[in-house]
């Protein structure tokens, strides 16, 4: 196998996914605390309070926030280099605003990197994934309003220099092309547009949608450069999800829509964000959808400077596109397509191609030719504790061993990739839907979609497995 010494194998969680700990430790409220939970035919409903009758599962998720020594002992049993998670905005500057920080969850995320440390597990710290203070929402409509980027800022900050011994490498925000999707308004951008309650069909405004995301370029953007004066040393990194599509026909028309969905949705905003300024085809797209943006000679001046280090990706999935309207249709991970006659799906409907890996890093790489993190992949699946507390998951094993073939087989292709977290490596809080049932685990957490359960973790048997892959370097695939 390719994988070079130092490779980092681990796994990823969110803090809004995973720590529970709601109201705790002076923790202010999120736009995921208003979340409640959905299913697979019913949405997740988007609060402006808590509302009785609703349940929101963000609160109590994994509650990592109470087992963090246990989890990470169980990350270091199976060998982790490294722990992708996030910093929750709201423990830090509860409300956005505050002058000074929270002492308190400074404090916690303090001692989680002392923790890892002990174990010699990289901590790779996203700054905003998928949560910022409701606060802001409700004053400012989120990323919508330009002030928004300072608060941010300030946050960044705080953090790098609180943590500037204990973390090297930091995303700024994750997934952040989320934003080209509607579904992006309230989770991605905290716009919560009036009439909004529907999770999956929320009020759109293109125009306040793609503004938001101009700012979250530009704060992404400050937070690279201010980030860099705190810690040379700091290696800073985007994040985008990629859901890469192939042609359905031949037909020039599909082969045209698809070129068409990989600059509108893979690379609009990689393009801003490794090369400093919007790619040439952005003046078109803005004029056809009716959007006009505030771009100040001040921004392109943070764009230009504060390009990142490295691109990291996560990957579940492709579709396929084509101009024809009558096919079948398949869902995934933010966006679905049109259904791919030679994948299987997941239980979820999400098409597994573990060859797309390889073929989606060859093609970022040949754009950017600058280093590649993976820092989600995974199968979510129902699982089932067994009376002995055993928990057999092969289907996950059969996703993660093809996967990982195809990370070698980009890395001979020349691709440098320098790591790998497995996404939810301890089952949390499914993001799309509010479920715990929505299982990606390699660790099994007792608690049910409504959080009742033990929270006892247990060992699944892609745990013990995933362990032989790190000692051996992605040598035993058996
Ligand atoms: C990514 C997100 O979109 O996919 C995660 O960054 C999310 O937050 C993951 O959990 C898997 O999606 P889901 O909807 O199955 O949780």
């Amino acid at each position: 196998m390719s994988f070079p010494s130092n490779f980092l194998w681990g796994g990823a969680t969110a803090a809004n996914q995973v720590e529970g700990g709601f109201g705790q430790g002076g923790k202010g409220v999120s736009i995921a605390d208003l979340l409640s939970n959905g299913t697979h035919s019913s949405p997740r409903i988007i609060s402006k309070q808590s509302e009785e009758g609703l349940y929101y599962p963000n609160r109590v998720a994994s509650d990592f926030y109470h087992h963090y020594r246990e989890d990470i002992a169980l990350m270091a049993e199976m060998g982790f280099k490294a722990y992708r998670m996030s910093i929750a905005w709201t423990r830090i500057y509860p409300t956005g605003e505050e002058e000074t920080p929270n002492q308190q969850g400074l404090d916690f995320y303090k001692d989680v990197f002392k923790t890892l440390k002990e174990y010699s597990i990289e901590p790779v710290v996203t700054l905003s994934h998928y949560e910022m203070p409701v606060e802001l929402t409700n004053r400012y409509n989120g990323w919508a309003d330009r002030r928004v980027i300072d608060m941010f800022v300030k946050y960044a900050k705080t953090v790098f220099e609180y943590y500037k011994e204990d973390v090297r490498y930091w995303l700024t925000f994750n997934e952040i092309n989320c934003g080209c999707l509607p579904l992006g308004n309230y989770m991605s951008l905290g716009i919560r547009n009036e009439g909004t309650r529907n999770f999956l069909d929320q009020v759109d405004d293109i125009n306040k949608r793609y503004q938001g995301l101009h700012h979250q370029f530009v704060a992404s953007a400050r937070a690279v450069i201010e980030g860099h004066k705190i810690n040379p040393d700091f290696k800073i990194g985007n994040m985008i999800a990629m859901m890469p599509v192939y042609p359905l026909t031949p037909d020039p028309k599909d082969m045209l829509l698809y070129q068409k969905n990989w600059r509108d949705m893979q690379y609009y905003c990689a393009d801003v964000q490794v090369r400093g300024e919007y790619p040439y085809y952005a003046k078109r797209f803005w004029e056809e959808n009716g959007i006009s943006l505030n771009i100040t000679e001040e921004d392109k001046a943070y764009l230009k400077e504060g390009t990142v280090d490295f691109y990291s990706l996560s990957y579940y999935q492709t579709n396929c596109v084509t101009v024809n309207p009558d096919v079948a249709l398949a869902s995934g991970n933010l966006l679905g397509g049109a259904k791919n006659p030679y994948l299987e799906s997941s239980e979820w409907g999400w098409q597994i191609d573990p060859e797309g890996l390889r073929f989606t890093l060859n093609e970022i790489y040949a754009r950017y030719q600058i280093p590649l993190l993976i820092v989600e992949n995974g199968l979510g699946a129902f699982d089932k504790l067994e009376e002995n507390n055993e928990i057999h998951d092969p289907y996950r094993i059969d996703y993660l061993r093809a996967h990982i073939k195809a990370m070698d087989e980009a890395i001979k292709d020349g691709v440098d990739l320098f790591g790998y977290t497995w996404w939810g490596c301890i089952d949390l809080i499914s993001a799309s839907t509010g479920e715990m049932g929505k299982r990606y685990g390699f660790v099994y957490v007792d608690s049910d979609d409504y959080g009742n359960g033990s929270f006892n973790r247990y060992r699944k048997d892609s745990f013990y497995w995933y362990k032989k892959v790190i000692a051996s370097n992605g040598e035993d695939l058996d």
